[in-house]
């Protein structure tokens, strides 16, 4: 949540924070602003988007060859002028940015204001640099000294970056639970919430890690702990490229993301298999040979679409591998004192790396001594990082808002791990491996197939457009799926839908069927296909509308449904690959043609790094 990028160096600050903070708007998107140096410490902000902040601009002092900007998502305070970051110190000197939340910002807030200061906003950041500047002035240290000791007070998760009118060759930014990663250029520094505002100027970078703070002071970069511990900064070299984060040619990135999927599939599996020979090559499978044969449960927690992946992945687990699986919404693991050994494995599924539900829940489930396996496409994320093991997804950075390519690429790796699972355990022939691997190589082109269908979801968009709520049916493979095709529907287009298991729809749902109610039904050629048939009949006897996602050549969906998606002939556990596309694209154009912001829906940020 909030993103955040600074510049020091030659080069004009301003341009580099507005492309940076248009790069991280979708982190959030209630508020913007940036802070700069130029002998005097000038602050811009401004409710809504970047644009808005722009506008506020125009015409006015922007230069300075140190600053740093911010676009919120609210957490503390409502989103106004006010409650947008930069914010100052008492004095007006020191300005700070950050991500996170201070837990104890109320106690701070009530012992400095029995020392005088005062306050402009409701936020926690606020009184962090009130308290820095308090630090300092009582101290007579130096400003990143006094940015370490007032760390020591603070209870919650940060990424801050503070600058000073009266330090204008220091740049200082800190990290707890919230990501920060520092860009080395030549004789010019970056720091940002990821490096998409940094890599058009340079790959090298260093991510922090938590408990970690970095300062730039006369042109040289230190990383100590606020501990006080000097440290070595670990700097690598990126593979991002440009195109990769921008639109290239696509009206949203969400369309472009759909489109994606063919290559970002292939990518999440490149060199992980032989289908020849059916082995694999997964550095983690192999380190953990001895603890895959020998566990007695896997849990599987995330949010979200990575929650509805991991219920694809409890189905694989459970078929293919024979091993039980729980899957939990992180943030319910976390609270409710699960039962949780040494001879569990966590998978930890997230695209950004960085939810905080879902990072609770690993630490939770280290205390209780599992061993983590993450599952991200984010690389240097915090998830990766808290994990003992893991895999990135490599679907390459997801910029929209609602989640598409990051969640079939978790979907092939899951579906990877559970035939290495498998095979481990006895419970797959190499041949299996060899005809499951076949398939799997099969699907970005499938995908692409699948995509043909466009068109026509476009068609159909236009008739989902005004209802006001839509169910989503599906059963085995196909239930995940629906519940997917029910989440992309509400948080981009804002009209009600649910996922439903097909069978359970006549314990309670059922009721809402009348004609007004389209109903999406995954209905592919199954071994429960029949049963989904029955469903289907239900629904039209109650006069629902039927929109089916069918194998090609099925006839006798056809008959039944009001309209049909024809998705190309895969094994059954291949599914949530080729069945979910079309309803990403559903999605899609229903919220095109509701003219909602389809890559910044409202209330919602990218990632949720607040619980
Ligand atoms: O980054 P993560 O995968 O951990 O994010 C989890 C959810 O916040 C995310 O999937 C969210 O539900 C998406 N907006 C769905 O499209």
């Amino acid at each position: 949540m909030c993103g955040i990028v600074a510049y020091i160096g030659h080069r004009e600050a301003y341009p580099i924070l507005i492309k940076g903070l248009s790069r991280l708007e979708y982190r959030g998107y209630d508020s913007a602003g940036v802070a700069l140096i130029n002998g005097s410490l000038n602050i811009y902000k401004k409710k809504g988007k970047v644009a808005d902040l722009e506008n506020e601009t125009a015409g006015k002092n922007v230069s300075g060859k140190l600053g740093m900007g911010h676009t919120r998502w609210a957490t503390h305070g409502e989103p106004n002028d006010a409650n947008s970051h930069p914010h100052l110190s008492q004095s007006g000197d020191v300005a700070i940015i950050h991500n996170g939340i201070i837990e104890n910002y109320a106690t701070l807030k009530e012992e400095l204001g029995n020392r005088g200061h005062e306050f402009k906003s409701d936020t926690d950041t606020e009184v962090l640099v009130h308290l820095i500047e308090d630090v300092q002035q009582n101290t007579g240290c130096e400003l990143e000294e006094a940015v370490r000791l007032a760390l020591h007070e603070v209870v919650g998760a940060y990424a801050i970056v503070i600058i000073s009118k009266n330090d204008p060759a220091k740049l200082i930014g800190a990290r707890k639970g919230s990501p920060l990663v520092v860009g080395i250029g030549d004789g010019e520094y970056f720091m940002a919430s990821d490096a998409s505002p940094i890599i058009e100027y340079t790959k090298n970078v260093t991510y922090l890690n938590d408990g970690e703070m970095a300062f730039i002071k006369n042109g040289e970069l230190t990383v100590k702990t606020i501990d006080n511990v000097v440290q070595t900064p670990y700097i690598q070299t990126l593979e991002m490229n440009l195109e990769a984060i921008e639109k290239g040619g696509y009206e949203h990135f969400m369309l472009k993301e759909i489109h994606e999927q063919p290559k970002s599939i292939y990518d999440s599996l490149r060199g992980r298999f032989n289908p020849q020979t059916g082995s694999f090559a997964m550095r983690s499978l192999k380190e953990y040979e001895g603890k895959i044969k020998n566990l007695n449960r896997i849990i599987i927690v995330g949010c979200g679409t990575s929650w509805h992946a991991g219920l694809v992945g409890e189905y694989l687990f459970e078929e293919i591998s024979r091993i039980p699986v729980e899957v939990e919404y992180a943030s319910e693991f976390r609270y409710r004192n699960p039962v949780v050994g040494e001879d569990d494995l966590v998978i930890a599924i997230s695209q950004s790396g960085e939810t905080a539900d879902t990072l609770a829940a690993i630490e939770l489930a280290k205390e209780k001594g599992a061993t983590i396996f993450g599952l991200c496409n984010v690389v240097g994320s915090s998830i990766p990082r808290a994990s003992h093991a893991g895999a990135y997804t490599h679907a390459g950075p997801e910029i929209g808002v609602a989640s598409t390519k990051a969640f079939t690429a978790q979907v092939s790796i899951l579906t990877l791990l559970a035939f290495g699972f498998a095979e481990l355990r006895g419970k797959a022939t190499k041949q299996d491996l060899r005809n499951a691997f076949a398939e799997l190589e099969s699907m970005p082109a499938k995908v692409e197939k699948t995509l043909q269908c466009e068109e026509k979801v476009k068609q159909l968009a236009e008739w989902i457009k005004d209802a006001n709520n839509v169910l989503y049916l599906g059963r085995g493979y196909g239930f995940p799926v629906a519940l997917e095709g029910a989440l992309k529907l509400k948080e981009i287009s804002y009209i009600h839908a649910e996922g439903y298991p097909a069978a359970e729809m006549k314990h309670g749902p059922i009721a809402l069927i009348d004609e007004n109610m389209p109903v999406i039904v995954v209905a592919t050629k199954n071994s429960i296909y029949e049963k989904v048939i029955s469903n289907i009949q239900e629904v039209k006897a109650r006069k629902g509308k039927i929109i089916a996602i069918v194998t090609e050549g099925d006839d006798k969906v056809k008959k039944m449904a009001d309209h049909v998606i024809e998705v190309p002939e895969t094994s059954e556990f291949l599914v949530p690959l080729i069945a979910t596309i079309p309803l990403q694209l559903l999605s899609y154009y229903v919220a095109v043609s509701r003219g909602c912001n389809v890559d910044q829906p409202r209330n919602l940020a990218k990632s949720v790094t607040v619980e």
